[in-house]
């Protein structure tokens, strides 16, 4: 919660064109879908594993380890070398490798006689330089069909600055203050090579026979159940571990831990479907009550796992463990042996326990063949964790609205000139947000049931094995042949490939005739961002389904579509209500693309849901609509009026569902008019939007209520605050007037950081100079997280033209040596977003253009900087007029930034086009608007500042 707050709060004020990224869910950047970007040395296809026999001895307090492997190999093309996976960290004694060979490679002579097992002599065997490879040469060619045994010792470090390969790290015991050590692995991606010689590639699944040598205070764990144990003879400190061999698996699942950790087992109910697999979970003495509430999560997310994939948790045992100082990204989802950090298993929720339970049957026993397959992978396991998620939780937990966050998200980066920038970690997510949203694309329109059989048969196919992206669509066409709910022609492989290969999304344009009854629907790129000047446009084309809701028939329960669009530019339905009875096309948001309609349907639409009868459209349709509505006129594509019409039914509307998308919405809106005179009127308007909503909603969160309740609160609270709001500005300086009063103001912020923004804004100088003077003091002891938000926040925050020159005057020109270059380009980067901010850094660059100059003589990004922030995010003719003058009095001085401005007016000419035509309309709609409330206004308005 406090990071979505922080988030809204950052999106409202500290981010201009790139805000979509913070609607992102916060989840770190799943590392399986970083991994397709793995480039690896592959191995040669000519032999494979069978089986492996791994014995690790690890010393944690040396810090080191020594093993043993025996790797069961079939020749499956003729070759004299075997080449395995060893990273340099591993060390291998060359005297200690042997090949037997025990099936012969003559397939007559294995009819004849049982074949004896015979020594192949190795040639030598090398480290290939820069490669982790080790290539062990025999004395003769293996024809296919031979098998050997390679046997090989090695010995390796523990690894203590990561959570990575085979590591060690410890905890101290609270009560007895000891040091305890233990020993765990984490081998995805592709890791194991650091811990045994393998082929460490997803493909080559082999079963594991491993042991584990501990000493007799610890307790060792592997992928599967103890088989036994046995002291090590002539040393009674150590004892060998045996454990079951385990089904076929890939390296990255292998692990162990080794610990004195101490575990809860997790008893069935006694009901018919119990589990048949052993929960444990295991922690750090003092830590176990912390965890013991997650014993009915994961007891509950396996439960629906089975159910879901009509398939039993394939191993006999599962051991979750709350592994002290883990530091990987996410869990290590080691098949039956999962690492989590402390906090994610003692944690409320069940998201990330489920998700990493998922990757215990997709990834651990169906595989992607290789890491560039692991993107279906990704996205499935989400779309799965969230299904059951919801039906666990019965709705209750509801992880950012899903899908709604992740689906504005997306329409937000995929309708931007340049989709991601260069950024590949965002192009990774949305990319496999996007996969997410087609398989629920797919379970709509094929219906639910179909769907989940579709995803069991492809289990039940791939179970031990591995898979392509194709076979996940393949066994979905299937099933949907099967129930009959696709036709012969059509199947889930091109649909969704015509969705997966872009990145961008389609708008649909429903145009209805005359009379009602028939439309004619359109589909193009989505672009949101002017100019749209976007080459190939006319080749994209998707596979789109046409679900439909009539208004004389408003039945939302059934989502098949009335038809696809097969790559169509054009279609056209009929059999519609008349013209005075709406439709909605892509209800639920059922398929990741907004749709415009003809003005007719939605006015219909505006007024159906100012009417008593609105909930019957569900929530995330209401929403849908809106978003829809809103975007579509700021990208230009829609009348701002009809938009605005769009949102009078917000008046009585309470979900929180609802009001999400409005408050990006607002800011948008609100950032692009900044500084107009419409502004002050649409300000004025979303006061009398959400005033009394937080009026109704209190200012304290009732006992037991709903998180979107909660969130709902905040949000407008927030809003409210930035707008003005008295009661809000006066709570805020009573919490800013602590610090002030504070001993020792330099030693801590006792500020919630939502009051620093509005009291920065609507607050006094002093406060505001209070402020500045605590970053020039800014301890180097303190988290410096802290002093760049009070930094951000008072370049971000004030309007008034004083405080922003005076920031200005003391970075810039009088070279306050507190600040470095980079607090410039953070406060250059913060004015961008009010026009008070970027007209404020206009006329102070054309007033002291030779001092900045000089200032920034050696530093031309810094320059350019400038030059950006000051000019390029003006949108009206008015600031076009004052940045063409200034280029033209500058022309020749603006050196490295010439192209900085030249694309600034470019830019501007585009926005102020908008503005042109769209603020006379929307200043127009407002001022009726405000005429016709004009009564209740004047008591609402005395409560603003
Ligand atoms: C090697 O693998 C083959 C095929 O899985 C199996 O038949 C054979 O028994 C294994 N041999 C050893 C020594 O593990
Ligand atoms: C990690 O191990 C290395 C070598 O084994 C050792 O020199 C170093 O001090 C260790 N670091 C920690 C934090 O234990
Ligand atoms: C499971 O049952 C055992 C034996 O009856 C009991 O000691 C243990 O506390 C139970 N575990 C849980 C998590 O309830
Ligand atoms: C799957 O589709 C059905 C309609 O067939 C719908 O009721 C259900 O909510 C969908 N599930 C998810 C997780 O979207
Ligand atoms: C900034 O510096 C200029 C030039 O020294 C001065 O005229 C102006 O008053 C200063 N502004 C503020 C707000 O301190």
């Amino acid at each position: 919660m406090t990071i979505r707050i922080l988030g809204f709060l950052f999106l409202l004020f500290f981010l201009h064109e790139d805000s979509s990224a913070h609607f992102l869910p916060k989840r770190s950047i799943d590392l399986i879908a970083a991994h397709s970007l793995i480039v690896d040395s592959r191995l040669p296809r000519e032999i494979a594993p069978n089986s492996y026999s791994v014995d690790l001895h690890p010393f944690p307090e040396e810090g080191h380890f020594k093993g043993h492997v025996q790797i069961n190999i079939t020749w499956h093309e003729p070759t004299d070398k075997i080449t395995l996976h060893v990273h340099e960290d591993l060390k291998i004694s060359h005297s200690e490798i042997k090949i037997i060979q025990f099936a012969p490679d003559d397939e007559k002579l294995k009819l004849l006689i049982s074949h004896k097992p015979t020594e192949i002599k190795i040639l030598r065997s090398e480290v290939v330089p820069k490669k982790p490879f080790y290539i062990i040469y025999l004395e003769k060619e293996l024809k296919i069909g031979a098998q050997c045994s390679v046997d090989i010792s090695f010995s390796g470090k523990l690894y203590n600055d990561t959570s990575e390969g085979l590591f060690r790290s410890n905890y101290i015991n609270t009560i007895t203050g000891e040091k305890k050590w233990f020993i765990a692995s984490q081998l995805r991606p592709n890791l194991a090579r650091k811990v045994f010689p393998c082929f460490d590639e997803p493909a080559y699944k082999a079963t594991f026979k491993v042991s584990v040598v501990r000493s007799k205070t610890m307790h060792a764990l592997a992928n599967m159940p103890l088989k036994k144990s046995e002291e090590l003879p002539n040393d009674s400190k150590w004892v060998r571990d045996y454990f079951i061999e385990s089904p076929p698996m890939s390296t990255f699942a292998f692990g162990i831990l080794v610990s004195d950790f101490v575990s809860i087992h997790i008893n069935n109910t006694g009901d018919e479907n119990d589990l048949e697999t052993n929960i444990s979970i295991w922690a750090r003495p003092d830590f176990l009550s912390a965890v013991e509430n997650s014993s009915e999560k994961i007891y509950t997310s396996v439960k629906a796992l089975e159910k879901f994939w009509d398939f039993k948790f394939p191993l006999p045992k599962l051991d979750c463990v709350a592994l002290p100082n883990f530091q990987g990204t996410r869990p290590a989802d080691n098949w039956g042996l999962i690492f989590f950090k402390e906090s994610e298993l003692s944690g409320k929720r069940s998201w990330k326990i489920t998700h990493e339970l998922v990757y215990q049957w997709l990834g651990a026993l169906a595989t992607p063949f290789w890491w560039s397959d692991a993107h279906i992978n990704n996205a499935l396991a989400r779309y799965v964790t969230s299904y059951v998620t919801l039906k666990i939780s019965d709705g209750k937990e509801t992880f950012h609205n899903w899908p709604m966050t992740m689906l504005y998200s997306i329409y937000y980066e995929f309708s931007k000139r340049y989709p991601h920038g260069k950024v590949m970690a965002i192009k990774q997510d949305s990319s496999s947000t996007k996969t997410e949203l087609v398989f629920r694309m797919l379970n709509y329109t094929i219906g639910e049931d179909t769907f989940i059989r579709g995803l069991q048969r492809f289990i039940f196919d791939r179970q031990f094995r591995t898979f392509f992206s194709d076979d996940v669509w393949s066994c979905i066409t299937q099933q949907a042949r099967i129930d009959r709910v696709l036709e012969e022609s059509i199947t889930a492989n091109e649909i969704a490939g015509s969705w997966i290969a872009k990145d961008r999304l389609p708008v649909l344009n429903v145009i209805r005739s005359e009379d009602g009854t028939s439309a004619a629907i359109t589909q193009r790129v989505y672009l949101r961002e002017r100019p749209h000047d976007v080459p190939d446009q006319e080749k994209l084309l998707w596979w789109i389904p046409i679900v439909l809701i009539r208004q004389d028939h408003l039945n939302f329960s059934n989502s098949i579509p009335v038809m696809w669009m097969r790559r169509q530019r054009e279609v056209t339905i009929s059999d519609l209500p008349p013209s005075n009875k709406f439709i909605i096309v892509n209800p639920e948001e059922i398929g990741p693309f907004p749709v415009n309609y003809d003005t007719n349907n939605w006015k219909l639409l505006a007024e159906y849901l100012q009417s008593d009868e609105k909930n019957k459209i569900p929530v995330n349709t209401r929403a849908k609509l809106l978003h829809d509505a809103w975007n579509l006129a700021y990208a230009g594509d829609l009348n701002f009026s009809t938009a605005l019409d769009m949102t009078r039914f917000l008046k009585s509307e309470r979900e929180y569902l609802a009001w999400d998308a409005v408050f990006t919405m607002i800011d948008h809106i609100g950032r692009h008019i900044d500084g107009s005179n419409v502004h002050k009127k649409f300000l004025m308007y979303v006061r009398m939007l959400l005033t009394p909503l937080y009026e109704e909603l209190g200012d304290e969160a009732q006992e037991g209520e709903n998180e979107g309740k909660t969130n709902l609160r905040m949000s407008s609270k927030v809003f409210l605050c930035q707008a003005g709001y008295k009661p809000c500005i006066e709570e805020a300086q009573m919490a800013f007037n602590k610090w002030i009063e504070s001993e020792n103001p330099d030693e801590g912020n006792p500020v919630a950081n939502q009051y620093i923004c509005p009291v920065f804004k609507w607050g006094s100088i002093e406060e505001w100079e209070f402020g500045l003077q605590r970053v020039v003091n800014f301890p180097l002891s303190r988290k410096q997280s802290e002093r760049t938000y009070l930094l951000k926040t008072l370049a971000g925050c004030p309007v008034d033209s004083w405080k922003i020159e005076k920031i200005l005057n003391i970075t810039i020109l009088e070279q306050n040596g507190n600040f470095t270059d980079n607090d410039i380009y953070l406060i250059f980067s913060m004015l961008t977003g009010s026009s008070s901010g970027y007209t404020t850094l206009f006329n102070y660059l054309s007033k002291n253009w030779n001092a900045l100059k000089k200032a920034f003589e050696n530093k031309p990004q810094l320059w350019n900087s400038l030059i950006t922030s000051s000019t390029s995010v003006f949108k009206t003719q008015e600031g076009l007029d004052k940045v063409t003058k200034l280029y033209k009095e500058r022309q020749q001085d603006f050196g490295t930034a010439e192209f900085v401005i030249t694309k600034a007016l470019k830019n501007i000419k585009e926005e102020a086009k908008w503005s042109n035509d769209n603020l006379p309309v929307i200043e127009n709609w407002l001022d009726n608007y405000l005429r016709l409330q004009n009564n209740g206004t004047r008591t609402e308005e005395s409560k603003f500042l």
